[in-house]
């Protein structure tokens, strides 16, 4: 039977288990990388791991969430990723060189190999044929120590695109909006997917990647593209045409799920607040008046798609009721801008232009005003992300945004008097590396952490007894927000696990921190949740600061995936109530003894808990596989 490029890219790094959907599966990873936000964590991980240097083939570190400079924290965090980097033999990308997924795109990512990224967007690299995966800090630093990455193998559905885009109306933003109409942001999860089709060779590889870079939003592990003539151009225009190789699925390879997409009778699309699959036809609400435009981030700042909005801008000025703001996604095309007089066309016209780092994305900067509407080329609107509770964000092709800048309300770009160019792809780029700090060969060379950085607690292996306070008794659908917020207050710790601890359940009980404090040198303390517990993102602080508050277990009807493997890579057992009724018998306050843990995990996963304060017992379970056992009991 053929296979399709999933199967080939995993069978060729395939170290355990068997290639079969819903087996776990062990695979060789070529390269890793991380961005600042997650990264100083990784990094502290990595390093507590105790190895000299990391064990893939490449490790790339990068700077672009948190460039704001308020205090000396953030510099502080730069040059210890720095320094990290050089010591451990990562390269280091400079603030400034760009948004991790471009730039790991432009120079770094090949087809047929498989990549990690400490980001939900990793999957940006599916445009070049490569296998490419957003994980947590802690697996990321694992695989760095030379582990296999372990993971369910997904379903693979093949998306077979025919036709040729109306071009330049439509773009490869209005393919993956289009998607998300279709399929929802819950759409993806579980699967893979893989494009193919007469269609495929219309777009270039940049284009590919805006469209894999979105299917995050689809909520899928990842998506890829095949590695064809215009990967080959790509790769050449980079100077990096050694690393093309040919990959295509066999003719009849299978798939779980097959969908067709025409991409001529796409059209310009618009996903409204708050959702990235709250999508419309743009013409459906063409004049929307709009205070804000922001044109760059991870999913559209290529060159192509710069040029064109220098093109639209060009002799033209912003409408007196609108911010543009512009952040070219790398140094690169930022470059190359700034050479070709495109910068100048864009400043001339009034945009304000921004680093080359992600920016109004994460609402560091660039936040609309209260209650305005801001259209984005970006891939998310969730409510708040702009740093403005009550704004309302729209996302749309640039085409689309530099059309609304200059005229102050939403436009459909076949029904506007100002034409727009076709741009076509640049023969060749401009390489200049000189942003990007090669690995060390020096193993001797000093990590410097600033006053804010501490190391990432250790805990000890499992005891075989937990004889604990339930220090809190929580509901349904416990986010991990609600477990450790983010925030300006909070995210200037997240390398100082003792300080970004004292936000543990800040928001639902004040006194949460001074208890557990108390009760960890007496035993440590469980928490209690209903269904769905740890839902959200997957914020590995939201584990790690509940463990160095010597919490030991968390009891649970139900738990969030990958909230789950988080407290396990933390050494937190997660339990399940046998009978959701006896969720009832438990109060906060009350002492649990849990005994036999040891044997227990390694045999029935059953395990009775005595509740002394109602002397009274219930049972619970967990259900760990193999490698989660070795991690509990370690
Ligand atoms: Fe940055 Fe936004 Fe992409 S935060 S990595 S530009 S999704």
């Amino acid at each position: 039977m053929g296979k399709n490029i999933v199967e080939k890219i995993m069978e060729s790094h395939l170290v355990s288990g068997k290639l079969k959907e819903g087996s776990l599966i062990g695979v060789r990873v070529d390269q890793v990388y991380t961005q600042d936000a997650t990264g100083t964590m990784t990094w502290l991980e990595f390093e507590a791991i105790g190895l000299d240097r990391v064990r893939v083939p490449l490790a790339v570190s990068y700077v672009d969430h948190n460039m704001l400079q308020s205090n000396f924290m953030n510099a502080d965090d730069h040059l210890f990723l720095r320094t990290a980097a050089a010591r451990f033999g990562a390269y280091f990308s400079r603030p400034g060189n760009g948004i991790c997924h471009q730039v790991h795109l432009e120079r770094f990512a090949a087809p047929g190999l498989i990549a990690l990224g400490t980001d939900s967007h990793t999957p940006t690299g599916g445009g070049i044929g490569m296998i490419a995966i957003g994980v947590g800090g802690l697996e990321a630093a694992s695989v760095m120590a030379g582990m296999p990455f372990e993971f369910t193998m997904p379903k693979v559905v093949r998306i077979n695109l025919l036709g040729k885009l109306r071009r330049p109306y439509v773009t490869a933003m209005d393919v993956i909006l289009t998607l998300l109409k279709m399929l929802s942001v819950k759409g993806g999860v579980g699967k893979i997917f893989e494009y193919g089709g007469s269609g495929v060779k219309d777009l270039s590889v940049t284009e590919r990647a805006t469209i894999t870079n979105m299917g995050a939003e689809l909520g899928a592990t990842t998506s890829i593209f095949p590695s064809d003539e215009n990967t080959l151009r790509f790769l050449k225009a980079q100077g990096r045409q050694h690393q093309w190789i040919p990959l295509e699925a066999d003719e009849d390879a299978e798939y779980a799920e097959i969908i067709e997409i025409d991409l001529s009778e796409i059209q310009p699309m618009i996903a409204q607040p708050h959702s990235p699959d709250n999508v419309v036809p743009v013409k459906d609400i063409k004049e929307t008046k709009v205070h804000q435009v922001c044109i760059g981030s991870c999913t559209n700042s290529s060159y192509k798609m710069m040029k064109t909005v220098s093109s639209i801008l060009r002799g033209r000025t912003v409408h007196e009721d609108v911010t543009l703001f512009i952040n070219p996604g790398s140094k690169q095309v930022y470059e190359m801008l700034a050479h070709e007089g495109d910068i100048e066309n864009m400043i001339a016209a009034g945009a304000r232009i921004l680093e080359s780092a992600c920016g109004p994305c994460i609402g560091m900067g660039g936040a609309p005003g209260s209650g305005q509407v801001s259209i984005r080329s970006y891939n998310r609107n969730f409510k708040g992300r702009s740093g403005t509770k009550d704004a309302f964000v729209y996302l749309a092709s640039p085409v689309v945004c530099a059309l609304t800048a200059i005229k102050g309300e939403i436009v459909d770009p076949f029904e506007t008097d100002i034409s727009v160019e076709e741009i076509n792809e640049p023969e060749s780029f401009k390489i200049n590396d000189n942003m990007l700090i090669s690995p060390k060969k020096d193993k001797d060379i000093k990590i410097i952490k600033g006053p804010n950085i501490k190391e990432v607690p250790v805990k000890e292996p499992l005891e075989n007894t937990i004889h604990a306070q339930v220090l809190l008794k929580l509901g349904d659908n416990i986010t991990t927000d609600d477990i450790l917020p983010a925030g300006t207050q909070v995210l200037p710790y997240r390398s100082n696990i003792p300080e970004i601890s004292k936000f543990t359940f800040k928001n639902l009980d004040e006194n949460f921190y001074e208890r557990a404090m108390n009760a960890k040198s007496k035993g440590g303390g469980i928490i209690v949740g209903g269904e769905n517990y740890g839902q959200g993102s997957s914020r590995e602080h939201a584990a790690i600061a509940p463990m160095y508050l010597g919490i030991k277990a968390v009891i649970a009807k139900s738990f969030a995936r990958i909230h789950r493997a988080n407290l396990i890579n933390f050494g937190i057992l997660p339990l399940i109530f046998v009978n959701p009724e006896d969720y009832e018998k438990v109060e906060q306050g009350d002492i649990l003894k849990i005994i036999d843990l040891i044997s227990g995990v390694k045999g029935s996963q059953k395990y009775v808990i005595f509740n002394e304060s109602k002397d009274s017992s219930f049972e619970v379970y967990s259900n760990l596989n193999d490698r989660e056992k070795e991690l509990i009991l370690n």
